[in-house]
């Protein structure tokens, strides 16, 4: 193992799944794993097997058909949870049982109920338990920040003595800070007899907003796996954000000079997807992947960017994918143009995807002076989730509102053949198109959220919506765009109905 050398463990798809609102789909996590494995991630961390059947064959699925990252699969430090992870990815070329058990006074109190000693022993025997099955076994100790150092370093060394390969020190609260999470892996990694045969890995949440900073500081201290996800989604305040991570380490390699694998280029569109999938949106202020990331609002620093790029970006926006002037394509752009930013931007266009999605790019490059990339991303997605099989289709629609009248919307939607028109009233205009879009189906869904975002600036950005519907225990996301509003989210409305 190459000591300059960080590997990136991605658990979007399990500790960022977790967290309130971000569930996807067996084809969302197909779709954002492929991107992963694009980016050249070490790990992928694709559920916690034991937890339901739909995580069980989604891990499953992702063993099968993903190649390149190791698979891991997360199991409680128990023989089924164990058994269960290690038939989930079974199917992988290269696959791990990440195992895990609380070692903080609190939680094996309150918790577990057990005393050290049990868990010590539990610890073992799950590692044992996991090394017959697979080679390759990362052993967490949760919470452990909050565990006392000198059971941390007789756990550890009890683990490695078992066959564990990676040892994870999560900071599962979010409590640790910089310096206090750096000494400990100093700690460790200086007292764990046998550490120098494992790899120490960084795993934390962003409870005080450290999350990155902690991170970064276990890996100068000697970790050499970090875990983190994609927009840093994850529980309460989320995880290690894997684009901070990853810039910082190759933004600033003068200072930690310490490498990743990763395609950094893939970032913008792993974010785009990772939001859109998930329908949690990125702050415009986010480090690396907000929409203002890289813009220059203020005369001086404007100045100060033409004259020389340095004088105020630390980072090319190429080195995320992004365009560097951002605005890529308009009305005149060709086809040939249009595919290549396409492919550029991460997608692996299909001919009938690139079709239609250059015909709306035409319309919308009507309506809309100067098409960025992000405006790019979204409208193909758009495409990528469409069907020409999709049971309900909008044909077209009508609002009135206004400040001394109810609205009111009419709507058109094409069912298999027949096109049904159907007028409702509302709240307001989207709560009257969602009313009578329900008229028209004859479904009428739990609308959990409903979130709206401009994919860029101006009154004649595109706006993007994202629709949660639930019906009998399903829960599904829908999403379109449009410069329209009302029509985003009618559509993304249609979209989410088609897949419930
Ligand atoms: O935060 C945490 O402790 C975890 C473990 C299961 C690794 O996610
Ligand atoms: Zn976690």
């Amino acid at each position: 193992m190459n000591p300059d050398y960080v590997k990136i463990f991605d658990t979007t798809l399990r500790d960022g799944e977790q967290c309130p609102g971000a569930a996807m789909s067996e084809d969302e996590k197909i779709e954002i794993a492929l991107h992963l494995a694009k980016m050249k991630v070490d790990v992928i961390e694709a559920g916690f097997p034991i937890s339901s059947p739909v995580q069980f064959q989604a891990v499953e699925r992702i063993a099968r058909e993903i190649e390149g990252p190791i698979i891991a699969g997360l199991a409680r430090a128990m023989r089924a949870d164990i058994e269960s992870a290690g038939r989930a990815i079974a199917p992988a070329k290269r696959k791990r049982i990440h195992t895990f058990i609380a070692s903080s006074p609190i939680h094996m109190k309150h918790k577990l109920g057990k005393n050290p000693t049990e868990v010590l022993e539990m610890a073992r025997q799950a590692v044992r338990i996991s090394r017959d099955l697979v080679e390759d076994v990362e052993f967490s100790a949760e919470d452990g920040t909050r565990s006392e150092w000198e059971f941390l370093r007789e756990l550890t060394e009890a683990v490695i003595e078992e066959g564990a390969t990676t040892i994870n020190i999560p900071d599962t609260v979010g409590y640790t800070t910089p310096e206090e999470y750096g000494k400990l892996f100093e700690f460790l990694k200086q007292n764990v007899k046998g550490a120098d045969k494992v790899i120490f890995s960084a795993h934390c949440h962003n409870d005080l907003g450290l999350a990155v900073a902690n991170s970064l500081s276990a890996i100068i201290n000697g970790a050499r796996q970090v875990e983190c996800t994609i927009n840093g989604i994850g529980e309460r305040a989320g995880n290690t954000a894997m684009e901070e991570i990853a810039m910082a380490l190759r933004t600033r390699k003068d200072f930690f000079g310490i490498e990743t694998n990763l395609e950094t280029t893939h970032i913008a569109r792993a974010s785009y997807l990772v939001k859109t999938i998930t329908g949690m949106v990125v702050q415009p202020n986010k480090a690396i992947v907000g929409a203002n990331a890289f813009a220059h609002e203020s005369g001086i620093h404007q100045d100060g960017v033409i004259k020389n790029r340095e004088t105020y970006e630390i980072m090319k926006p190429e080195s995320i994918g992004l365009k560097s002037n951002r605005m890529v394509l308009g009305r005149h752009s060709g086809r040939a143009g249009f595919k290549e930013r396409i492919v550029k931007l991460g997608f692996d266009p299909k001919a009938e995807d690139l079709d239609a999605a250059y015909q709306r790019f035409l319309e919308i490059a009507d309506r809309k002076k100067e098409i960025f990339d992000e405006d790019l991303l979204a409208l193909f997605s758009d495409e990528v989730r469409r069907s020409d099989s999709d049971q309900f289709q909008l044909v077209s629609f009508e609002i009135k509102t206004g400040t001394d009248s109810i609205p009111t919307a009419t709507i058109k939607i094409k069912i298999s053949d027949q096109i049904r028109e159907e007028t409702s009233k509302g709240d307001g205009p989207v709560d009257a198109i969602f009313n009578s879009i329900d008229l028209a189906t004859g479904h009428s869904p739990l609308l959990s959220r409903l979130l709206i975002s401009p994919v860029t600036e101006g009154a004649d950005a595109l706006a993007e919506a994202s629709v949660t519907l639930e019906n009998s225990g399903k829960r599904v996301v829908g999403k379109a765009s449009s410069t329209d509003i009302i029509e985003a989210c009618a559509l993304a409305y249609i979209n989410a109905l088609n897949r419930l």
